[in-house]
């Protein structure tokens, strides 16, 4: 990847995010809360894109890595936990495009990635997570609509659908016991998911656009994201 290419990492300071930061090293910046970057405020989102845009440019990588996961069925849901979930899945997603995305276009270069969830895009019942995954497969769909309305413009959009990847937040113990249920054997690593960034982000990338890359060794291929799949993904049993 040539350095000039500065990649922006929305949610940076932790998992998957921080892991592609310290991976990127120093052609990569990151916004989270604990950058004081809340992006699902409107007003330190414009804050911080201003800030950014005038002192470097546009960024020719952005990957959005937030999306709060919380199982509860729908109607033991409230309010507040649909828009919690909406908002940190797609809302922020949207807000960081519409800030940044223009002035990517305009300099006719640049790679949008956003993170969904292995077996969004499925037909099944989400049954433990109905909310985050509704999220999810609306962020499948504003991916390809993205793709196409910046597709004239040098820019490509992607997302990517992690199945159950370990981090350092994840619980070992649990990791290991749910790891049985993956068809190639073992839980993911973030050493899954960075070559796929790589792809997104190279030159190899430069004729993908509106794909989602599933990277779940083979979970979401059980059917579905219900129970199952779902309970995998974080921790518990059916
Ligand atoms: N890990 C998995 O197994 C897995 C599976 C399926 C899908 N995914 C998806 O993959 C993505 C990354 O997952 P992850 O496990 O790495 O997530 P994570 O560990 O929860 O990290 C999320 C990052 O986003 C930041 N963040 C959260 N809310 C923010 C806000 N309002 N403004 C700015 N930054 C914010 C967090 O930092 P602060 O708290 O400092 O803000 C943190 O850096 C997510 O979209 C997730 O839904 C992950």
């Amino acid at each position: 990847m040539q350095d000039d290419r500065r990649i922006l990492v929305v949610g940076g300071s932790a998992g998957i995010g921080a892991s592609l930061v310290g991976h990127l090293g120093e052609r990569c910046s990151f916004w989270s809360r604990s950058t004081a970057v809340d992006v699902s405020d409107p007003d330190e989102l414009q804050r911080a894109s201003h800030e950014l845009l005038t002192r470097e440019g546009p960024p020719f990588g952005l990957v959005h890595c937030v999306g709060d996961f919380v199982e509860s069925p729908i109607l033991s849901s409230d309010l507040e936990l649909f828009d919690r979930l909406l908002q940190s899945n797609l809302r922020t997603a949207f807000m960081v495009a519409r800030q940044l995305l223009p002035a990517m276009a305009a300099a006719g270069r640049g790679r949008v990635i956003l993170f969904a969830a292995a077996g969004a895009g499925e037909p099944g019942a989400k049954t433990r997570a109905p909310l985050y995954f509704a999220a999810k497969a609306a962020l499948l769909s504003m991916t390809r609509s993205l793709a196409m309305e910046v597709a004239g413009k040098g820019v490509t959009v992607n997302s990517i659908s992690p199945g159950l990847i370990n981090h350092e937040a994840s619980d070992d113990s649990v990791h290991a016991r749910l790891a049985k249920r993956v068809p190639l054997g073992r839980a993911g690593s973030l050493a899954d998911v960075l070559p796929v960034i790589d792809l997104l982000l190279g030159d190899g990338g430069a004729y993908i656009t509106g794909s989602d890359f599933v990277v779940d060794g083979g979970l979401s291929l059980r059917g579905g994201s219900g129970p199952s799949q779902e309970a995998s993904l974080r921790g518990e049993q059916d």
